[in-house]
C-alpha cells in the first residue's frame, strides 16, 4: 500500500493526542513530522505533550518542530486548561521523551518537507492555524505544494464552543484562519457540525484501555475530557474533534463535503472567529474550502476505537 506523507500541526491537548495515536495506528499514513502550536495550552507544553505523546508510541523517531507561540496579530485571549488540564493532557504525566526538537523553526520544517517530497503531503492542522498562516505567507510555493490540508475547525451551523459564535481553533488566531480559508489550497474544514455529533462513549474507551499500557494511559488522558464533557454538554462519551479530522486525512471521502465559500469574522464584536459559510449554494471560486456537512459518527467511532486497540495490542 502506497503510504502518504502526512504533517500534524497540532497543540496538544487530550483530543490532539488521541489524534497522533490514531495517525501512528494507521498504515496509510506516514507521519514524517509533527508541528506545534499555542493554543490549548502553552507553546512549550504543547511541543512537550507532542514528543511524550510520540515516545509513549514507541515513534520518538518521528521529528517535532516548533511553531508560533502566539497568535499572528493579536494575542489569544485564554487557554483551554480548563478542559485539557493545565499541563493538556488531562492531568496525567506520560514518560519525557529521549527525543529533543527539530532545530529549524516547524514552518521551516514544514517547507522544508513540502520542497523535498515526491509525493502530494497531507497536512492536518488541528489547532489554531498561525504555523500554516505563516507558511502561505513566508514559503508561499511550499504552501502551493500541500496535496490536502485538513483542518480541524469552524462551524457551519453549530455555532460556536468556546464562544457562541466560534470554535476553539478559529477563535485562538481569526487573523490566521481567515488567510488560510482564503488561500487557495486544497482545504477541508472539518467543523463541529461534524465532531459535536461524533462521540466516543465511555464503552469504546474502555475497549482500548483493556487492549494494552498504552491504551490504558490514552484512556487515563482522556479521562477528564469525559468528565467535562458530561458535565458540560451532558453527553455520555468525548467529542474527539481531531481525532475525527485525522480520519478524513487518513481516509479521504470519510466526510460528506460541499464546496463552501467561508469568510472569517476578524473583527473584535461578539463574532469574533465565527466561520461564515455561504451555504446557499456550491461555490465554484478557486478559493472554496471542501466543508464537512456529513458523517457517519459510528462509523467514524468505531475506526478510531479499532484502530486504538490495535494499535495498544502491538505496543503492549
Ligand atoms: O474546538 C475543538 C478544537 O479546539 C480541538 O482542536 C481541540 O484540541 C481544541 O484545540
Ligand atoms: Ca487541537
Amino acid at each position: 500500500m502506497a503510504r502518504t506523507p502526512l504533517v500534524i500541526d497540532t497543540d496538544p491537548g487530550i483530543d490532539d493526542a488521541l489524534a497522533l495515536l490514531l495517525a501512528l495506528a494507521s498504515p496509510e499514513v506516514d507521519l514524517r513530522l509533527v508541528t506545534t502550536v499555542h493554543g490549548n495550552v502553552e507553546l512549550a507544553q504543547t511541543t512537550e505533550n507532542a514528543l511524550r505523546v510520540l515516545h509513549l508510541a514507541g515513534r520518538s523517531d518521528v521529528p517535532v518542530a516548533v511553531g508560533a507561540r502566539s497568535s499572528l496579530v493579536h494575542p489569544q485571549p485564554e487557554r483551554a486548561g480548563h478542559v485539557h488540564g493545565a499541563a493538556g493532557l488531562g492531568g496525567v504525566v506520560l514518560p519525557p521523551s529521549p527525543a529533543a526538537v527539530d532545530p529549524r523553526p516547524a514552518v521551516t520544517a514544514l517547507a522544508d518537507l513540502l520542497e523535498s517530497s515526491a509525493e502530494p503531503v497531507t497536512v492536518a492542522a488541528i489547532g489554531p492555524l498561525t504555523n500554516i498562516a505563516l507558511l502561505v505567507s513566508v514559503y508561499p510555493d511550499a504552501a502551493a505544494r500541500i496535496g490536502r490540508l485538513v483542518v480541524m475547525g469552524g462551524s457551519a451551523t453549530r455555532g460556536g464552543n468556546v464562544t457562541g459564535a466560534a470554535e476553539f481553533n478559529v477563535w485562538a488566531d481569526p487573523e490566521a484562519a481567515a488567510v488560510v480559508f482564503r488561500a487557495g489550497l486544497p482545504t477541508v474544514m472539518v467543523g463541529l457540525d461534524v465532531t459535536l455529533p461524533t462521540v466516543l462513549t465511555e464503552a469504546g474507551i474502555a475497549r482500548f484501555a483493556a487492549a494494552g499500557p498504552v491504551g490504558a494511559q490514552a484512556a487515563a488522558v482522556l479521562a477528564q475530557y469525559l468528565d467535562h464533557a458530561t458535565s458540560s454538554y451532558g453527553t455520555d462519551g468525548v467529542v474527539v474533534h481531531d481525532a475525527l479530522a485525522l480520519t478524513e486525512a487518513i481516509v479521504p471521502g470519510t466526510l460528506d463535503v460541499v464546496r463552501r465559500d467561508v469568510v472569517v469574522d476578524t473583527g473584535h464584536g461578539a463574532g469574533r472567529g465565527q466561520t461564515l459559510v455561504d451555504r446557499r449554494a456550491v461555490s465554484t471560486s478557486p478559493t472554496a474550502v471542501a466543508v464537512a456537512e456529513g458523517v457517519d459518527s459510528a462509523a467514524a467511532v468505531e475506526f478510531l476505537v479499532t484502530r486504538m486497540e490495535r494499535l495498544a495490542a502491538s505496543l503492549s
